[in-house]
């Protein structure tokens, strides 16, 4: 069985998931109404990955012995000031995850459960190549600025980064 309070660390984790996907999913959708095709296919695709952390997380929890809780969750953003607050909002979100995903880490080995300590390792990986993305992204359009023709090509260069990769926009 799984331990009380791991489970309920996971399912804590499983709701962020859940809401970064729901998120991420406003921001491609701001993105799409704003002309910003490119910011929007990469929004669509990190929404569509955050669900596979949430998902990944359900099947451990219920593999486990544990009972995986799907999670009520909050209306996101509708509107955005710019693409800077759309990433900056992005790249401050990551870090909580990280945060958490962190603290689901030490429960894991202030409980001795390496089990699932072990399955975290993958999150704890993928959080360092999403933040490192979310920063390379948020630095490069700081130097775009307002520029509309540097914006268009950021736009267009963003449609070809896969999500969690660790690609940066080319210049
Ligand atoms: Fe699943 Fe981007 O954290």
């Amino acid at each position: 069985m799984l331990n009380k309070k791991v489970e309920k660390a996971l399912n804590e984790q499983i709701k962020i998931e859940a809401q970064s996907s729901q998120v991420y999913l406003g921001m491609a959708s701001w993105a799409e109404r704003a002309g910003f095709q490119g910011c929007s296919a990469f929004l669509y695709l990190h929404s569509d990955e955050e669900r596979v952390h949430m998902l990944k997380l359900i099947k451990f929890v219920n593999d486990r012995g544990g009972a995986a809780i799907i999670p009520e969750l909050k209306q996101p953003e509708k509107d955005y000031k710019s693409l800077q607050n759309v990433f900056q909002q992005l790249n401050d979100h990551e870090e909580f995850v990280t945060q958490e995903i962190n603290g689901v880490v030490d429960i894991c080995l202030r409980e001795k459960d390496y089990t699932t300590h072990n399955f975290m390792q993958w999150y704890v990986a993928e959080q360092i190549e999403e933040e490192t993305l979310a920063r390379n992204i948020l630095d490069k359009l700081n130097l775009v600025g307002n520029d509309k023709g540097a914006l268009y090509l950021f736009d267009r260069d963003l449609a070809a980064i896969k999500a969690s990769g660790s690609g940066t926009p080319s210049k």
